[in-house]
């Protein structure tokens, strides 16, 4: 019984799912400004993301959220990073990185 109980306290801690970058990226609206598959994207200034180093991707998405980054068409890109917390950021970074540029 007390096995049992700490095998379900186990399953309990465990995190939902990891982030899934194909969902989030659709969820978020990224395909919206960057195109279904970034590397298509809405303005002729804005960003193709598709094939981007994930870690740069990240970097910059982060930079982008705290307004250390504040160039260019930051702004537009800003308006949506509150939808995304600091897991889903490195999860949207590692799916861009693996689309065809
Ligand atoms: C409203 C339009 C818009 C939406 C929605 C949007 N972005 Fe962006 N994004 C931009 C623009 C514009 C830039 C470039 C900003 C600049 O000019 O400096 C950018 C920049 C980026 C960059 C940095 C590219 C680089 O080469 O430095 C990444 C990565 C990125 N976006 C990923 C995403 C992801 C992932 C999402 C979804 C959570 C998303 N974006 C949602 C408009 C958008």
């Amino acid at each position: 019984m007390k096995h049992a109980m700490a095998l379900l306290l186990a399953a309990l801690a465990a995190p939902a799912m990891a982030a899934d970058g194909a969902k989030l990226y659709t969820e978020k609206t990224c395909n919206a400004c960057h195109g279904p598959t970034g590397n298509k994207p809405l303005m002729p200034d804005y960003p193709k993301i598709a094939g981007q180093n994930a870690k740069y991707a990240e970097r910059q998405m982060l930079d982008i959220k705290s307004g250390a980054r504040a160039n260019g068409n930051s702004a537009a890109m800003k308006g949506v990073m509150h939808l995304v917390n600091d897991e889903e950021i490195k999860a949207l970074a590692d799916y861009i990185s693996k689309l065809k540029p």
